[in-house]
């Protein structure tokens, strides 16, 4: 990395940053932003609108890339503005693709035409700005390049210079374009709950499809997340374009094919209700909207996505300790938690080797079922008479940190703190307000309820010794009223509550540095690259049922880390009724952060010994799968087998997890082709359970990945795990 850089500096003495690699060719009006992953580039076109002229593998010399050009008009109903590739367009003149910013002035202009005005390069970002041809309204466009990943954030922030207000109708991140060769192929997770992540591809085809959220929330049915491919991509060759949108509120991603064969993606704030009022001088910023390229398949898009999950985004970053084993007695007691049975569970677990004890919903006000409590954030005093810490000291005297479930943003109807402020909801004045699993959400972008929220949140984790906020948010929102505010700011709460929400977790993660969260919608319903800048986990999915999760996980790995996919072992049978033996359950939840919620006053003694063996197994083994690469080996889509492999970061150590879902027509088992080992090294083999057909236990990586391994896998949910150790 480093030649490379010095190379550049060589070579360009333009705008030559620490890396190099953001080159301004000033005469030519080009940019040409470059990594040893990617290559980006972007020029001023003659009449001075920034146009995007290059995204994919990595170019070095600026030269090669044309200047920015004005195309002609094909006919008066194909205007040249249609075939240029418009870096960040406005909505003005005949512009009729999906546009990346839509304003209303007070006076009724709508009119918008952003040409370049300045850039600014600093390190590793870059900062262009766009004004309007006619009025003070600027745009700042930011490039945080990642050299490591080649991955570029971008995000936008739009100012009003002007003497009268403007209204945004619409605020995007980013547009990004695909080179012009037609016949593209998306991928996308969708979904819903208890089903989310699941993987989809299509081809693209004239016309725009929709990924969103409506919700309030990032969602369940769709995941801010795409890739797109020429159609042949496969995991591990051919080149995928992906990007992720973090926010985790109203989003929009728009995949668009125009008539002229041009495959473009924007993504920002949805335009769903959306405005956004902005006053003299005052200033709107969009959220980032990251973008990369991979010419090794669709595995390296994923990897690189991790490294930067890893390094960049999660709070603590790369230094963060791996996710401890957890347990969570949500499933197996519901709301009838209480002292005792608390500390019965806690014995058993910590024998186990859980490092981390949570409690649940139910500890709090008079939260028996999920009709009261809610917003009452006082501990029990019939379930926990010595208080939440004589459970904790407990906890804790057995080596176990403590977390705690919280839903901050939602009341019960039937709670005092609804009761006391009935208008801390959001709602229409005189209009219902709809209940959802009998609850009602607070309007977070007040800043008076935020700052209640922190104090309530701040109180908890500084009366208790929490190591771990399970942070739950369970319903979507209707009737987004704030008639505390003016009647067309008012949409600005789909805004401001996120902001907000941030905001909490922000100060409480300043206040308290070791306190962890993990981000929880019913499930997978907030799993985005916005609130991970603040938590440390996500709960991936409702679903704990091994053989669905064997998909949800494969969909979530597309785009999220293996360490940030919370995964429990569960009793039997689960949904859908399914009946699994307890081993594969464990090596399936063993592929991210384990964590166990099954009813542990349940299992037998032959169940909790191969539960203190997979959980003994799994901290040996953790370090590989939740900081090293992940190869999907085979998809449980379309193979009776599920197979995937994590090589550690320094390469000398790797699992691999396999799965056999439904054996038919007695069919042998599958060859396992390994991926991303060192050819001319040699691997000693330790399988956790005799499964293997080719029994040599030093075998060279270049016949693992080129020969592969027999698994003795048959029938129903077999399953099995082997660990290479590289001895050369
Ligand atoms: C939804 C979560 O996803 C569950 O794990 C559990 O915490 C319940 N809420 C509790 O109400």
């Amino acid at each position: 990395m480093r030649r490379f850089a010095i190379l550049f500096c060589l070579v360009f003495t333009m705008a030559c940053s620490t890396f190099a690699q953001i080159q301004f060719d000033a005469a030519r009006k080009v940019w040409l932003i470059t990594t040893p992953h990617s290559s980006y580039a972007m020029g001023v076109g003659p009449s001075g609108e920034l146009q995007h002229l290059y995204w994919g593998g990595p170019l070095w010399r600026i030269e090669d890339v044309p200047a920015a050009q004005q195309r002609q008009d094909i006919s008066s109903f194909d205007p040249h503005q249609m075939i240029e590739n418009e870096e960040y367009p406005g909505w003005g003149g005949p512009r009729y693709y999906e546009t990346a910013l839509k304003i209303t002035r007070a006076d009724g202009d709508r009119d918008l035409v952003l040409h370049y005005a300045d850039q600014h390069v600093e390190g590793d970002e870059l900062e262009i700005t766009l004004k309007d041809i006619h009025d003070d309204i600027q745009v700042t466009l930011h490039y945080r390049v990642y050299p490591e990943t080649g991955i570029i954030s971008r995000s936008s922030t739009i100012r009003n210079g002007t003497q009268q207000k403007i209204t945004v109708n619409s605020a995007q991140s980013a547009t990004w374009y695909m080179p012009r060769v037609g016949g593209y192929r998306l991928s996308y997770l969708s979904g819903r709950w208890a089903a989310e992540s699941l993987l989809n591809l299509e081809p693209i085809q004239e016309g725009m499809k929709v990924l969103e959220s409506r919700t309030g929330h990032t969602g369940h049915n769709l995941n801010p997340w795409f890739a797109i491919d020429p159609g042949n991509a496969a995991e591990e060759h051919g080149r995928v374009w992906f990007g992720a949108l973090a926010w985790s509120g109203n989003w929009r991603i728009t995949v668009e094919q125009t008539p002229y064969q041009q495959v473009r993606v924007t993504g920002g704030f949805n335009t769903f209700d959306f405005a956004y009022v902005l006053k003299p001088g005052e200033s709107l910023e969009t959220p980032a909207f990251y973008g990369g390229y991979s010419d090794h398949g669709f595995g390296e898009a994923s990897r690189l996505l991790d490294r930067l999950e890893l390094a960049d985004i999660e709070p603590h970053g790369l230094k963060a300790r791996p996710r401890p084993v957890l347990y969570n007695s949500w499933e197996a007691t519901e709301f009838n938690v209480s002292e005792a049975g608390q500390k019965t569970l806690a014995d058993k677990a910590s024998k186990l080797g859980v490092e981390m004890f949570v409690v649940d919903d139910g500890w709090f006000g008079k939260r028996n079922n999920d009709h009261a409590g809610l917003g009452d954030w006082v501990v029990n005093p019939q379930k926990f008479p010595n208080g939440l810490n004589g459970l904790i000291q407990y906890v804790n005297g057995l080596g176990m940190d403590f977390g705690l479930w919280v839903e901050p943003e939602m009341v019960n109807p039937d709670s005092d703190l609804y009761r006391a402020h009935p208008d801390w909801v959001m709602n229409f004045p005189g209009r219902p307000r709809s209940e959802l699993r009998n609850q009602l959400v607070l309007n977070f972008a007040r800043d008076d309820v935020k700052d209640y929220i922190f104090q309530v949140l701040d109180k908890l984790a500084t009366d208790y010794n929490i190591r771990y906020f399970k942070w739950d948010m369970n319903r979507t929102f209707a009737e987004p009223g704030w008639p505390e505010v003016a009647p067309d700011e008012q949409p600005e709460l789909w805004v401001k509550y996120v902001r907000n929400l941030y905001d909490i977790m922000a100060r409480l993660r300043a206040k308290h540095p070791k306190l962890e969260i993990e981000s929880c919608s019913g499930g997978g319903g907030r799993v985005d690259l916005g609130i991970l800048r603040y938590v440390d986990e996500f709960w991936t999915s409702d679903n704990t049922e091994a053989f669905d999760r064997l998909r949800i996980q494969e969909g979530f790995s597309q785009a999220y880390a293996p360490k940030l996919m919370s995964a429990w072992v569960t009793d039997v049978p689960n949904m859908n009724g399914r009946s699994t033996p307890l081993e594969f359950r464990f090596l399936v939840a063993m592929q991210g952060a384990l964590g166990i919620g099954a009813n542990l006053n349940k299992w037998t003694e032959e169940d909790a010994q191969l539960a203190t063996k997979m959980i003994a197994l799994y901290k040996r083994i953790r370090e590989t799968v939740q900081f090293g690469n992940l190869y999907r080996l085979l998809s449980p889509r379309t193979n009776d087998t599920t197979a995937n492999e994590y090589v550690s970061q320094d390469g000398k150590e790797a699992v691999l997890f396999a799965f056999r879902h439904s054996q038919e027509y007695s069919t042998l088992p599958p060859v396992i082709y390994f991926e991303g080992l060192n050819a001319h090294a040699v691997y000693r083999l330790e399988s956790i359970d005799g499964k293997i057909l080719n029994k040599e236990s030093e075998v060279s990586g270049a016949y693992l990945m080129q020969s592969g391994l027999q698994l003795a896998l048959k029938g129903d949910f077999d399953s099995t795990a082997v660990l290479l150790h590289r001895i050369q």
